[in-house]
């Protein structure tokens, strides 16, 4: 990791110790009475076979929500309401009555915003920048129900997507009942020298602090990873690199002993804050690779998890099954045998589905000299896993296929018995929209942040240039959007080149897409594009860090909050006052309600608006916004530096796409 040495400055020096632990988050860790949700206890990270429930699972056919959700939904929208109205009436919206306009439609929650959050892939570069955002957008936040700020959005929200770092931000929230982010970054680190959660000085080759909840030594940590990956194969089921990874993720992203082996994706269904609206919908998603395929293609199917299922809107597969039944053998859209399989939806082993990106990880484990590094067990078993897997298929996590058989004509899998899911982002999209833009959700406005490494080796030297987005990942879903084949009604903004991007500054400060609702394929949302920038940190780490001491860490939150605040409003003081046009652009078309002019301005600024230039563009290397926040970097972790750089290097040669 390379970093400039940076001038500190006060405002920014201030805002990162603003992690203070506000009482409504106590209140609701207190107010759990039970508060985990390890629904595999006791049997941790094993799956379990046992009979079917007497109404056996079945794949549903994607022609609708489920029931679930949409019962869901009636409640959740209730609940936004009243955060909404707090958040537009905040916002100066001038010549528009925020608060009677919510009045007026309350009995109607759908003519009211529905907002949906993106949080593309891009490691932990992704989850920290991601939640810097979400941190600005959380009414928990201090200060973040201030005139013209943004807290309170993500009460607004209805759906929350992650990929790949961006799964390891939406679920290690909702594995820790939907803490705050200011919650994590305050843990107490003095008495062990380290909190339980996001300790990332101490990456997974390390092993976690042996303080808090966290008990193991490193060695017991190695030999922890490989009793709970053995088990699950010795109950029967194919394990991959993925089990290590997502078990060795957990230790970071779940709050209980050992990273919480026992706690699974469907369980989120079952908490109390969960089934009474307070939260949006969290959806991971992955991607789906054809059998002997090796490269991702944009028409791959997108596969999205969700709390009650997992399946995929896409004309191919068109399915879903019950999440919690996951790892059951199904045929022609019924579960094989009367013998259901749970406990397979482990939350680490979900979002380590999402990033299998960085399986390569654990690739460089092989046949290192590891004495005093690994315990012999640990690489004894992922070598055999190498040794099991061509090296093209290191990348994959390996699923009992629930579609087999199903949706014959299209379903490139449906004869596999084997379902291989691939990191998020491996089809370009590394933003996941693909659930967001579904015509049945109706998502109004998209907020899609961007944390892609899309600039590369143009200036190698300039360590300033590379690891920033430029659209691409927007592109990609627009084309997807329309290829009549894969669209299957969805409608997506248009999106201009690369190049325009550069050349119009569009990657470097938020933009709107697709503002007039009148010129549009189809119904779809307006996207406020969110690219990662240097606000008061050079946020442009490498996908491929796997080690961030606090300060770092908390700097990159910082840079995310500094953008999605856009310094507090010192860049714009009208930045709030936007975000809130952007949010009501839909439902005012909707409800027939004119447009005020300040919102016109907004718009006039933050749209793009059709113009193209797409000569090839000047060498971007993006300065500093606002002062930049003073940094210290460690001296500790230089072996997994070492090793992380190693890593760069391995995957960079294999991957197939920049993230
Ligand atoms: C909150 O805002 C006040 C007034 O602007 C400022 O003095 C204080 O430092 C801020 N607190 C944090 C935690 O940012
Ligand atoms: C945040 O919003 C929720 C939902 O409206 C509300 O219940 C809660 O009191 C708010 N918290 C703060 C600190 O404003
Ligand atoms: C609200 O916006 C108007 C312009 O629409 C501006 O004149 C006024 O100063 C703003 N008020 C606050 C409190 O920012
Ligand atoms: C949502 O609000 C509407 C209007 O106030 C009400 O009729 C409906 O019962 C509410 N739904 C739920 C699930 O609370
Ligand atoms: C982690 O779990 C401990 C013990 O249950 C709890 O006290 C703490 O608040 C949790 N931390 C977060 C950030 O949720
Ligand atoms: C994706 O496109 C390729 C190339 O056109 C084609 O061979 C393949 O069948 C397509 N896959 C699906 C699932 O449509
Ligand atoms: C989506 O795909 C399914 C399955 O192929 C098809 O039945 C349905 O009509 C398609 N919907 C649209 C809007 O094209
Ligand atoms: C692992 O190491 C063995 C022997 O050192 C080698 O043959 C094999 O190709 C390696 N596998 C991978 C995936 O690097
Ligand atoms: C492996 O590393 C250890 C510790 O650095 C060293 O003592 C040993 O000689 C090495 N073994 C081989 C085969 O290189
Ligand atoms: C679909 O394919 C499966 C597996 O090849 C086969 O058993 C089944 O009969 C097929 N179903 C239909 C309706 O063709
Ligand atoms: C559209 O999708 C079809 C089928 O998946 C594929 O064969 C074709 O190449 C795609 N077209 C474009 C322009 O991407
Ligand atoms: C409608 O959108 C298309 C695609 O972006 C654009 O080329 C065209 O100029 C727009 N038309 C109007 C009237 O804005």
């Amino acid at each position: 990791m390379k970093f400039s040495t940076l001038l500190p400055s006060a405002s920014a020096a201030t805002l990162l110790t603003a992690v203070d632990v506000i009482p409504h988050e106590v209140q609701l860790a207190n107010s759990l009475v039970n508060r985990a949700f390890p629904a595999n206890a006791p049997h941790g990270y094993t799956p379990q076979t046992g009979n079917c429930p007497s109404n056996r699972p079945t794949v549903r056919a994607a022609n609708g929500l489920s029931p679930q959700e949409t019962a869901w939904l009636e409640v959740r929208r209730n609940a936004t309401i009243q955060p909404m109205r707090d958040l537009l009436g905040r916002l100066n919206i001038t010549g528009l009555d925020t608060t009677s306009y919510i009045n007026n439609h309350q009995n109607n929650a759908s003519a009211l915003p529905n907002i949906g959050i993106a949080v593309s892939g891009g490691g932990y570069r992704a989850m920290l920048n991601g939640a810097g955002i979400l941190e600005a957008f959380d009414n928990r936040t201090s200060n973040a129900t201030s005139a013209g700020q943004l807290g309170g959005l993500l009460q607004s929200t209805t759906y929350l997507s992650g990929l790949s770092g961006g799964s390891w931000l939406v679920g290690s929230l909702y594995a820790n009942n939907f803490s705050s982010i200011d919650s994590i970054l305050a843990q107490d680190t003095s008495a062990s020298g380290s909190g339980d959660l996001w300790q990332l000085g101490n990456d997974i080759f390390t092993g976690p602090a042996t303080g808090g909840i966290q008990l193991l030594s490193s060695v017991g940590y190695y030999s922890a990873l490989q009793s709970a990956v053995s088990d699950k194969q010795g109950a029967g089921f194919d394990i991959s690199l993925t089990d290590y990874w997502g078990r060795a993720l957990s230790y970071q992203l779940v709050n209980a002993t050992d990273g919480g082996p026992a706690f699974t994706w469907s369980s989120i269904a079952e908490q109390d804050w969960f089934t009474s609206g307070s939260t949006p919908l969290p959806l991971i998603v992955a991607d789906s690779r054809a059998p002997g395929e090796v490269l991702i293609p944009s028409n791959t199917t997108v596969f999205t998890f969700n709390p009650w299922e997992f399946g995929t809107f896409d004309p191919t597969v068109y399915g879903f099954i019950p999440m919690q039944y996951v790892g059951t053998n199904f045929s022609a859209g019924t579960t094989r045998s009367d013998q259901c399989v749970t406990g397979f939806d482990n939350v680490g082993f979900v979002m380590g589905t999402s990033a299998t990106l960085f399986n390569e990880a654990l690739t460089t484990i092989n046949g290192t000299n590891s004495t005093g590094l690994f315990s012999s067990a640990l690489q004894n078993g992922i070598e055999a896993v190498l040794a099991g897997f061509g090296s093209s298929d290191n990348d994959i996590a390996d699923y009992p296929n629930p579609f087999y058989g199903y949706h014959n004509q299209t379903n490139p899998y449906a004869v596999s018995r084997q379902l291989t899911l691939v990191d998020g982002g491996e089809d370009l999209q590394n933003v996941p929209l693909h659930p967001l833009i579904q015509p049945v959700r109706h998502v109004d406005v998209i907020f899609a942040i961007d944390s892609s490494a899309d600039t590369n080796a143009s200036l190698p030297t300039n360590a300033s240039a590379t690891g920033w987005p430029d659209g691409a990942s927007l592109i990609a879903t627009y084309e997807r959007s329309l290829n009549a084949t894969m669209e299957n009604g969805t409608a997506f903004p248009a999106i201009p080149d690369t190049n325009t991007f550069f050349n119009l500054g569009l990657n470097n400060r938020p933009t709107f897409f697709g503002c007039d609702p009148a010129n549009q394929t189809g119904p779809s949302p307006i996207i406020i594009y969110m690219p990662n920038a240097p606000y008061v940190y050079n946020s442009n780490t490498s996908t491929f860090d796997l080690s961030y001491n606090d300060t770092e860490r908390n700097a990159m939150v910082l840079n995310g909050y500094n953008g999605a605040t856009q310094g507090n409003g010192t860049l714009d003081k009208q930045w709030g006052t936007c975000v809130g046009c952007a949010i009501l652009s839909r439902s005012l078309h909707r409800t027939d309600t004119a447009v005020p002019d300040v919102c016109t301005q907004c718009f006039s600024r933050y749209c793009w608006d059709g113009t193209t230039n797409s000569t090839p563009p000047a060498n971007y290397i993006p300065a500093m916004k606002l002062d930049a926040v003073s940094v210290t970097t460690s001296g500790a972790g230089k072996l997994s530096k070492s090793l992380s750089a190693a890593l760069a290097g391995a995957i960079a040669a294999a991957a197939t796409s920049l993230f």
